[in-house]
């Protein structure tokens, strides 16, 4: 824990109880062949990454909201863990993969989950220390599209039956929002009046997801939905919406931070950037060092005019 995380509070919100660290649509093919014959996907992962242990941090929890691979390899799935499971291992993270309309179950589940490789929907529930992470797949095998099927349903309000100590964050690939991008209605997620059904009401506090490869936010049944935009290459906003293309820019991840009573979702570009040197450690200790009062003087006080 570095100087400025939760032993210090100079303002009126407690410290965070949990932090978890949301990530997406990483895109990864056998071989590192480029994506579209122009995306690096794999040195972007790498980059991503490299930017996640930047942050002096220990999450509860690393998600990757879907679209791990590109089309389902298996050779993508081991150079996605080959990648990703050292870094988990230095930060003391547990992993939690969703499937995404790119992925296919069974090679998702043999070759990167070291399960039975089932067309089973991958889904599953972690306790993180009293914070609830229910995955779910909302992946169609054969399409692009989503949905969450009566199975899972069902088996949601089963789960949801019981409250969390922390109460509870769902992480599934597609969306329940509208996009503004016409490309995204037609892969958008069905159904979503009968997730909505299952949801109200609960213990959900958030929806994490991805699939937008833009970073956008919103809500689904009065939960607030955080998307995440991609690691392997997002969507050029700066245009109308129907002419909105990927580019090998923009690239960035979330910071999840779950407080007693709200939770935030701050976006973190991957970018190198010439960066200020003001703030510090140091600089964070000799505010604790002040009173209160002292601080807004050493700190808020405007010149006087
Ligand atoms: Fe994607
Ligand atoms: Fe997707």
């Amino acid at each position: 824990m570095t100087a400025g995380e939760a032993s210090i509070r100079f303002g009126q919100h407690p410290p965070a109880r949990r932090t978890i660290v949301h990530l997406s649509d990483t895109h990864l093919l056998d071989g590192n062949v480029p994506l579209g014959g122009r995306y690096d996907t794999e040195a972007n992962l790498l980059r991503t990454l490299d930017a996640v242990e930047r942050l002096g941090v220990r999450p509860d929890a690393i998600v990757f909201t879907g679209d791990l691979t590109d089309l389902g390899e298996p050779d993508a799935y081991r150079r996605l863990r080959a990648a990703v499971e050292p870094v988990a291992a230095r930060l003391g993270a547990p992993l939690v993969w969703v499937a995404g309309n790119h992925d296919e179950r069974t090679a998702l589940r043999r070759d990167l989950l070291d399960l039975e490789p089932t067309e089973e929907p991958v889904t599953g529930v972690w306790d993180l220390g009293g914070l609830r992470l229910i995955a779910l797949d909302s992946s169609v095998p054969g399409w692009h599209h989503g949905d969450v099927d009566a199975g899972q349903r069902e088996w949601l309000r089963g789960v949801l039956a019981t409250p969390a100590p922390l109460g509870t964050l769902v992480a599934l690939h597609h969306p329940p929002l509208p996009s503004h991008l016409p490309l995204f209605d037609i892969l958008e997620l069905r159904e979503q009046d009968l997730l909505a059904e299952v949801l109200a009401g609960t213990d959900v506090r958030g929806v994490l997801a991805g699939h937008l490869h833009y970073s956008t936010s919103g809500t689904f049944a009065g939960i607030p939905v955080s998307v995440a935009a991609a690691t392997c290459y997002t969507m050029n906003l700066q245009r109308p919406a129907a002419e909105v293309n990927g580019m090998d820019a923009g690239q960035s991840f979330h910071l999840v931070h779950v407080y007693d009573h709200t939770i935030t979702h701050s976006v973190v570009p991957v970018v190198e950037a010439p960066t200020g040197d003001y703030f510090s450690a140091e600089w964070v200790e000799r505010m604790a060092a002040l009173s209160p009062e002292e601080r807004l003087e050493a700190f808020s006080r405007k010149p006087s005019r």
